[in-house]
């Protein structure tokens, strides 16, 4: 039974979010239970991210607004809300977190989620702060209690850390070294979900295809192998995985994608950059044309595959010319969604202090124009979806009543009418409208049998 009230506030990617549930899972046994009303809480954590200097930033001026909102609550006589700083602004600037914010009890790295028991045992003996942003040689996985419940779609992390040193990028030094769990971990945690009445996992990673987790034989097992383990679970319906790093899309986990019916035609692949100068300068470790090949031999072993990718504009010693191998490489492959960003200087990153670092309103107006190519290929492909038919995961309720929502296999939000017995399940819809950031359909009476794949979307 809870007795106590957890606020947490998730900033950045899907990993966070993972993790913030996780967190919530090592807290329930101390009595904490969850709430949306940080004014109510006993503990408030943030788990923030540190990729751009935007997210940093707004972790500052939210712990002020906390503060105040626990100043109100201690004054009601309600007691004194612990507060917490969690993720990857605190692995990155733990002690300035202190400084600046003297008021916060609690900063920890993501390395740290399972001894968040043992730090608020500690402040509630010593009353001062606490700070834990070691990297445990021991992995936390080991000591993280079985998940909750999460609901009809669900993360899983495999993999987590990054050893390829982009040169713009913080995430190898907030979330360390790559580290892959063992499968058999893996395999427990998902049927566990499943039993709770999950029937979609993505699996998460910071570079998930460099996936090399010691299987139940011994040997290392790829991202590919595990697919085809997870498919094995009866109740499991999708599996998708992200983040993917063009690097390490290999042999078995293509051949994964024409043979696994589960895992979804749906893959975020990441290529930040058009021009193989600008890709040399990120230390990506491919170019332009190796990026290419891996979709033409994706897109070959699973036909309706589509793709979405995440961009960077204005890295340093980006020419007009540089940004328009960006723009060619985008209209060439075609992204169904996309995410874009103007290039954030991060300190102790080799790009920072590379020469030629673009002017602030060069970046906006590369971004513009990106990002209307990019919303033109999303829409397009929106509406090409009008009229087929669609595997769809309603699992949640829409805003009008007798409404669910749901995700097609593309990740695209498809609203449907549908009975409220209905969430959590995946049904067969034919789309009737193709908004620029969703979809309408109607539920398809089944004649019954295995559900079908969805039909080829014409290019
Ligand atoms: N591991 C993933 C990316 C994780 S970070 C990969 O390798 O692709 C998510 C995205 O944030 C990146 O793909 C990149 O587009 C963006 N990003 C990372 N650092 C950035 C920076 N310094 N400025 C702007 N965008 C950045
Ligand atoms: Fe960052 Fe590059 Fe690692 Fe992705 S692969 S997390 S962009 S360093
Ligand atoms: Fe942000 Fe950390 Fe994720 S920096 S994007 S929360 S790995």
């Amino acid at each position: 039974m809870a007795t106590k009230k957890l606020f947490i506030k998730t900033y950045g990617c899907q990993m966070n979010v993972y993790d913030s549930a996780r967190m919530a899972d090592v807290l329930a046994p101390l009595g904490y239970g969850p709430t949306d009303d940080p004014a109510e809480a006993d503990m408030v954590l943030l788990n923030t991210c540190h990729i751009r200097e935007k997210a940093a930033e707004k972790v500052f001026s939210e712990l002020g607004r906390l503060r105040r909102i626990r100043a109100a609550r201690e004054a009601r006589g309600e007691g004194r809300t612990v507060l917490g700083v969690a993720g990857c602004v605190a692995q990155a600037e733990g002690a300035e977190i202190l400084a600046r914010a003297p008021f916060v009890d609690l900063v920890l790295g993501p390395q740290a989620y399972h001894r968040l028991p043992e730090m608020v045992a500690r402040l509630a003996r010593a009353g001062e702060a606490q700070l834990d942003t070691d990297f445990p040689a021991d992995p936390k996985f080991d000591h993280l209690p079985a998940p909750g419940v999460r609901g009809p779609a669900a993360f899983l992390s495999v993999q987590e850390g990054c050893d390829k040193f982009c040169t713009f990028c913080v995430v190898p030094y907030t979330r360390g070294a790559e580290y892959s769990r063992p499968v058999t971990d893996i395999l427990a945690e998902a049927r566990a979900l499943v039993a709770a009445g999950t029937v979609e996992i993505t699996l998460l990673g910071q570079t998930v295809n460099a996936y090399h987790g010691e299987g139940p034989d011994g040997s290392p097992w790829g991202l590919g192998r595990l697919i085809r383990a997870l498919a094995e679970i009866d109740g499991l319906d999708r599996i998708r995985y992200t983040t993917s790093h063009p690097r390490d899309v290999d042999d078995d986990l293509i051949a994964a994608h024409a043979e696994v019916p589960a895992l979804m035609p749906f893959l975020h692949l990441p290529v930040q950059a058009g021009s193989d100068r600008i890709l040399k300068a990120m230390n990506r470790g491919h170019d332009a044309a190796a990026y290419r090949r891996i979709v033409e031999r994706l897109r070959a072993a699973r036909p309706d595959l589509a793709l979405s990718s995440d961009f960077i504009v204005g890295f340093p010693g980006e020419t007009e010319a540089d940004f328009a191998d960006t723009l060619a490489l985008v209209d060439e492959i075609g992204f169904i969604q996309a995410y874009s960003f103007k290039y954030s200087v991060r300190p102790g990153t080799p790009a920072a202090g590379l020469p030629g670092q673009v002017a602030e309103d060069v970046k906006a107006e590369r971004l513009a124009r990106l990002q209307a190519l990019l919303n033109a290929q999303q829409v397009a492909f929106n509406r090409a979806c009008v009229g087929l038919e669609m595997d769809v995961l309603l699992d949640r309720t829409g805003k009008k009543p007798g409404q669910l929502v749901g995700r097609s296999p593309f990740m695209q939000p498809v609203h449907v009418s549908a009975p409220a017995e209905m969430l959590g399940t995946v049904r067969r819809v034919v789309i009737d409208a193709g908004q620029p950031n969703s979809l309408a359909g109607r539920l398809v009476a089944c004649p019954g049998g295995a559900p079908q794949g969805p039909q080829r979307v014409p290019a």
